[in-house]
Formats: C-alpha cells, structure tokens, sequence
C-alpha cells in the first residue's frame, strides 16, 4: 500500500510553504483589484446618489460582500499606497488597462486626504463602510488638514473598526510631543533618507537619472524635522553601518551639514540646497570599482588615481539629473570641490586659483568628520569624536575654513554624542546628548562602574549638582578608546 505521505516527503523543503504563499499572493492579488474597483465605484456613486439609491444600496452590499470573504481569509485588510502603488496586505497590486482609472482614481484619494494606510478589522459593519465610503466620497481636500478632519469626522461617527493612518511623511515634530516619540520619528525619518539616498546611488550605478523631486522631498522634511529637532538627529549620526558605508555617511554628512549651515544663519531654501549636495557630495564614488571602494588594505598609488576621479565623476553623474535646476548646479559644485582644502590643495587639480564655495567648504568639515569617525579613508580605525576633532583643529586655516570649523566643533560639543568618557567616579559612560550651555558637562548613559560592567545602563546629567556638596556630582577626566573593551556604542545610543 502506498504511503498517503509520498508526495509531501519526496518533495523539497520548503516547497509547500512557497506554493501556498504564491497562491496565497496570487488571491491577494485578484481580489486587491475587485476591491479597487469596487471601491472605486462605490465612491463614485455615492459622490452622486443619496444612500437611499438603488444605485447606491447595489454598490455597497458589493463592497461589503467583497470585504467579508476577504476577512475570512485574511485576519485583517490593510490597503495602503506606498511610493505611487496600492498595496493589499503588503501584496503589491498591478492594473492592466481595465484597472488602470480606478486605480489612479484611488490613489489620488490617498493623496489629497493625505493618508497612507486603511484598516479594515473583520468586526467592521456594513454600516461603518458606508460611512467610510461616504466620508471619502466627500472629503474637503482644500482645507489645511484634509486627514485630520476626515480622522475626526470618523471618531465622531464612531468608526471603531476602520482605521486610516497618515503617511508617515508628514509626521510632524511638535514642541509637546514626548521626547521618545520625537526620538522615533527622527530615527524614522533618517532610514527613510537613507532609503532615499540608496535609491538614488543604485539609479546613479546603473546610469539611469536621479529623481530629483523625491530626493528634494526627503531632504525638505528631514530639515524641517531637523530644525524641530536637533540634538535627536545629530545623534543618529553615531550610526556608522559598514555594510552601507556609502548611504550612512552621505546621510550623515547631510545632516551635520545643514546642523552647520542653520548655525550659520543659512535660509530654509539654502538649507535645502545644502542639504541636497551633501546628500549627493560622494555620488562620483558609485563609479568607482568596489574592489577599491571596500578595499580594507591602503590603496597603492594606481587605485589612489582611480579614487581621485570621484569628485569628477560625480559632476557627471548629477548632470544626468531630470531637471538641471539650481539644487543640481549647487550639487555639481559641492561634488567637484569636497575634497579641495582651503589652500587648493587636495584634488582635483586646479590649473587656476578660484575661492571655494561656502557649501562645498561646510560639506568638508562634515565630510572629514565623519569618514575620520567611521574609520574610513582617513583613518583605517575609527577616531573617537573628540581626537576626529582635535585632528582636524591641527589642520586649521590650511585645510578648513576656521570659522566653519569652530562653529561645527561649538555644535558638537567638547565631546561629541557617542564619545565614551572616563569619570571622576571611576565610572565609564557613553554621551547622549551635548549641553550647549556647558560644554563640557553633557549628558549620559554609565555603561561601567569602578568594578567593570554595569547591569542596567544609568543615565546621568554630568550638569547636576550634589546638594550636599554643592560641587558636581561627576566630572570628565579624560576620553577613552572604546575597542580595546568593545563596546558596541550605537547600542547605547539607540
Ligand atoms: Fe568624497
Ligand atoms: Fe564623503
């Protein structure tokens, strides 16, 4: 007699949970465009009929039908509209001609009521579709929050098992949100830059054109979350992620630079264009091959001469831009000049003396910074914050602007965020966050104690005072190495 089980165990692993979640995403597939399109003609209806319609009544018991034999499926339908395609369920929809109208249709709602996600739980009524379909159908796309007054038109009418969620775009930091939720949405809008900047080197490597409007779109909100929230972003800077060496560094040279233009007194609109070319100064480094690029040796004088080229490269890759625009000009400049020091030195070789630009000068404090930080290029070890800035104050007036670069280490602080110090209580902490009033009393996280390692993580201000005393209750003695006791520091900081 046959085993029943012959099939399943001569079958390679795995292939049954592949099978089913390809039939599982091919349903998905099928039903994410009826309820598009079922959506789509309910509210077309209701922008036309009263609920009392025949009309009407047909389209929603279609929707509702079409929503519950989802739910039996599916614990819960998630549409959302991510980068200008409908998701359901994370399964991204595709639209032949037939679909192609309602599926703009609803992606346009999306983005006037400004929301990126709907959430239908299987305990949704008839009735509170009707009412979602209704309130869409109408919405006041004209006024300052479109999302706001639909989500609270919605609470009023106690929608309990439809839920919208605003793109994650336009979160806001307000002066009262808590300083964990501020902490989130900067963190948030970081991996989204880098997800940006990833995007755009891999178009950069394939020759295809930059988009310029997406790029401009991060850098916007990343500033406006910037100004909001400085301490927060700068902080994300100690994140030095190798494997995406490139995207982490050009996204935190970014953020150092505009940290550095707005201290300056740059203007919004010349924040951003900074920020545009800091994002894109080592663009040119895309042509270059990886061999060289990650490279853990010193490169000889040969691969040196390919490395040189990035700045060039660089100008020719931003040429390839959809709209040759200021943002594009400033980028040019800023990639052809970053590695050009104040007395011209550095590369590439200039045949005639020119003054650098102000952007291109910020970018490379910035730039050396961090690559010094993150043990790249300048230094095969990373250099502690601190000895970074020390080396770089050796070289100023030769290689970097004074002012811009006494301004910069003002911004950081004595010692910067990620520094780890040694205390005059024996203790060893990492800094979280730099005091602008005292410099040189930041605050935070004790990792170790006089004995060694510290089970839980204590957050100190090195600004508080003992009462009994009246002295500080700890002072910086010195910076220490982190490695030799490694110490993984982003895991403190995060
Ligand atoms: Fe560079
Ligand atoms: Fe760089």
């Amino acid at each position: 007699m046959a085993s029943p089980d012959v099939t399943k165990t001569n079958s390679p692993k795995g292939l049954d949970e592949k099978s089913s979640s390809k039939s599982s995403q091919a349903y998905l597939l099928e039903q994410g465009r009826n309820l598009i399109y079922q959506l789509y003609a309910s509210l077309k209806t209701a922008q036309i009929y009263e609920r009392s319609n025949l009309a009407y009544v047909k389209q929603s018991e279609s929707l509702f039908n079409l929503v519950k034999g989802l739910l039996e499926k599916e614990e819960k339908i998630i549409l959302s509209s991510k980068e200008g395609y409908l998701f359901l369920n994370e399964t991204r929809l595709k639209f032949g001609f037939e679909g192609y109208l309602s599926s703009k249709f609803i992606l346009e709602i999306f983005r006037k009521v400004q929301f990126e996600s709907l959430f239908v739980s299987p305990e949704a009524t008839k009735e509170e579709l009707d009412e979602l379909v209704s309130l869409l159908a109408h919405a006041n796309y004209d006024c300052d929050d479109p999302f706001g007054r639909l989500e609270r038109k919605a609470a009023d009418l106690g929608l309990q098992h439809i839920k919208l969620e605003k793109f994650a775009e336009e979160w806001e930091i307000g002066d009262e949100a808590s300083p964990e939720n501020r902490k989130k949405v900067a963190k948030k809008r970081f991996f989204k830059t880098l997800s940006v900047a990833q995007e755009v080197v891999e178009s950069a490597k394939t020759g295809r054109s930059i988009n310029t409007v997406k790029s401009k779109r991060a850098i916007q909100f990343l500033i406006d979350q910037l100004i909001h929230d400085e301490i927060n972003f700068m902080s994300l800077t100690a994140i030095k992620n190798f494997d995406e060496y490139t995207f982490a560094h050009s996204v935190n040279v970014c953020i150092l630079s505009v940290a550095l233009g707005s201290r300056l007194g740059l203007s919004k609109k010349e924040l951003s264009e900074l920020g545009y070319a800091a994002l894109f100064h080592d663009i040119g480094k895309v042509r270059i091959p990886l061999a060289i690029l990650n490279k853990p040796d010193e490169l000889d004088e040969c691969e040196w001469k390919e490395m040189r080229k990035h700045p060039i490269l660089g100008v020719k890759a931003l040429l390839s831009t959809r709209a040759l625009d200021k943002f594009s000009l400033r980028a040019m400049v800023v990639a052809f000049e970053h590695h050009l020091k104040l007395d011209l030195s550095g590369y590439p070789q200039l045949l005639f003396k020119k003054d650098l630009n102000l952007y291109s000068r910020i970018v490379t404090v910035a730039d050396v910074y961090d690559s010094m930080t993150s043990g790249r290029v300048y230094a095969k070890v990373p250099l502690t914050p601190d000895v970074a800035l020390k080396r770089m104050m050796e070289q100023i007036g030769r290689g970097f602007d004074p002012l811009l670069l006494k301004v910069f280490i003002n911004m950081l602080g004595i010692y910067p965020v990620g520094s780890v110090v040694l205390l005059n209580t024996g203790e060893v902490g990492v800094v979280m966050k730099s005091n602008p009033d005292e410099l040189s009393r930041p605050e935070m996280a004790i990792i170790a104690d006089r004995k060694g390692k510290k089970d839980k993580i204590e957050l100190v201000d090195l600004a508080s005072i003992d009462e009994k005393t009246g002295e500080y209750k700890r002072t910086v003695i010195k910076t220490i190495e982190p490695r030799p006791y490694k110490l993984d520091i982003a895991r403190y900081i995060y």
